[in-house]
């Protein structure tokens, strides 16, 4: 795979798999190894998993990338750790605390610390027990950005890359305000990624949200995608607004009471060429307004604000829809923006327009799948994921692949 695969135009989609059997298009993904090992998610990231504020000081459970993991919170720090007490396997998440620091499992009192995951104390055992300090739990790295916990999942036992380096680069170093949605969605992640980039179901999927009452959207475009540093974007080079099918009839969504599409194509925004843009959003000259880069992250620049969806795996079958709103403004601005936030974009776009997505992730079975001419946005995402992972991998020296890697009990590889 080389970076060349993602300028293609559209031109060039569906032209991998042409031939004899073209018609019954892709029966697997093993084109994309590395993608196709990555149902639960690529490991070598970090992972958005809850609001800051929803972790205290009592233990809480969640799997990131098929890994069993309990959120807590002491004296202010947030800390990860492997969810399975070694003596019989229950939750840490079910347990508590009894000494600062620590966190105890709620059957025989195994007590652990929690910046190093070691057995510090067994309640019942007593002052001598001999496997104190000999055995422990997995630990994770944690970070908390926009108003969030994040976990580090390693590929094995490595240091974790900043997270700034993989945060939307914006999103670094500016001022700005968000509000967002963060819930346990059914499907694959990649299938939510992929809807996300999607070039095609926008136009039709959404033409009945409200959140587009009054702004028609397209019939069909010509789309191609672009690569930049770590990221690819969609960029239109056509939009047409209706459509004479032949022998089939006439399709349009432009009506009477919504406003009149633009004459020319735009990049910013999807309904139409902007008057006005944020600073911030400017100095970002992004090439198309909607982007995608590793490990499942797609921003949406609109012209006043950035949407932000972070596609956080789970297992095979679930992930984590986690939707953010930004707008870079500071002061007396921001109150606008929450009015705004709460009043309407909360329910409208994270709502009622991002259910219809997580709807199509939840219902969508591939492969096999037979790919068109839009999908050159779905066949760019594999590339650049397949490109960058198995850069990753040479770096930290390793031929694992995504898959989850067994663990033993006390953490080390097995
Ligand atoms: S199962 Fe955890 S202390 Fe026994
Ligand atoms: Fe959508």
């Amino acid at each position: 795979m080389t970076t060349g695969d993602n300028t293609a135009t559209t031109q060039d989609a569906g032209r991998r798999g042409r031939g004899k059997s073209a018609a019954q298009g892709r029966q697997d993904w093993t084109s994309w190894p590395h993608y196709d090992a990555a149902g639960a998610g690529f490991r070598g990231y970090w992972y958005p998993v809850t609001w800051s504020s929803h972790i205290t000081g009592d233990p809480q459970p969640f799997t990131i990338a098929g890994e069993k993991i309990t959120l807590i919170r002491d004296s202010g720090t947030a800390y990860a750790l492997h969810n399975r007490c070694p003596h019989r396997g229950v939750p840490l998440s079910e347990g508590n605390q009894q000494f600062p620091g620590t966190v105890s499992c709620p059957y025989h009192g195994w007590t652990f610390d929690l910046p190093t995951g070691k057995l510090s104390a067994v309640i019942t055992d007593g002052p001598g027990c001999r496997l104190t300090g000999k055995l422990g739990v997995r630990t994770y790295p944690v970070e908390e950005r926009l108003g969030m916990v994040w976990v580090y999942i390693p590929v094995a036992d490595e240091e974790p890359h900043p997270i700034d380096e993989q945060l939307p680069e914006e999103l670094v170093g500016n001022a700005f305000v968000m509000g967002g949605r963060i819930e346990p969605r059914g499907g694959n992640w990649r299938f939510a990624c992929e809807n996300g980039f999607d070039e095609g179901h926008a136009k039709y999927l959404h033409r009945t949200a409200l959140w587009r009452l009054f702004k028609p959207m397209p019939t069909w475009n010509i789309t191609k995608v672009v690569p930049r540093g770590r990221w690819i974007y969609r960029v239109q080079q056509e939009v047409h607004w209706e459509a004479d099918f032949p022998g089939v009839g006439r399709w349009t969504n432009k009506r009477w009471w919504k406003m009149q599409p633009p004459k020319e194509t735009f990049n910013i925004g999807n309904t139409g060429a902007p008057k006005q843009l944020n600073p911030v959003i400017e100095d970002q000259d992004f090439p198309g307004f909607a982007s995608l880069s590793m490990p499942g992250v797609l921003r949406i620049a609109y012209p006043k604000f950035i949407h932000y969806e972070f596609y956080v795996p789970v297992d095979e079958d679930n992930h984590r829809y986690v939707g953010v709103m930004v707008n870079f403004t500071e002061g007396w601005q921001t109150l606008g923006f929450y009015a705004k936030y709460l009043g309407a974009i909360r329910w409208l776009f994270h709502g009622q327009f991002s259910g219809q997505d997580a709807w199509m992730v939840d219902v969508t079975d591939a492969p096999p799948e037979k790919l068109y001419r839009p999908d050159i946005s779905l066949t760019a995402w594999r590339n650049l994921s397949e490109e960058e992972y198995g850069k990753k991998l040479a770096d930290l020296g390793t031929a694992a692949t995504g898959t989850t890697e067994p663990t033993t009990t006390d953490g080390k590889k097995a």
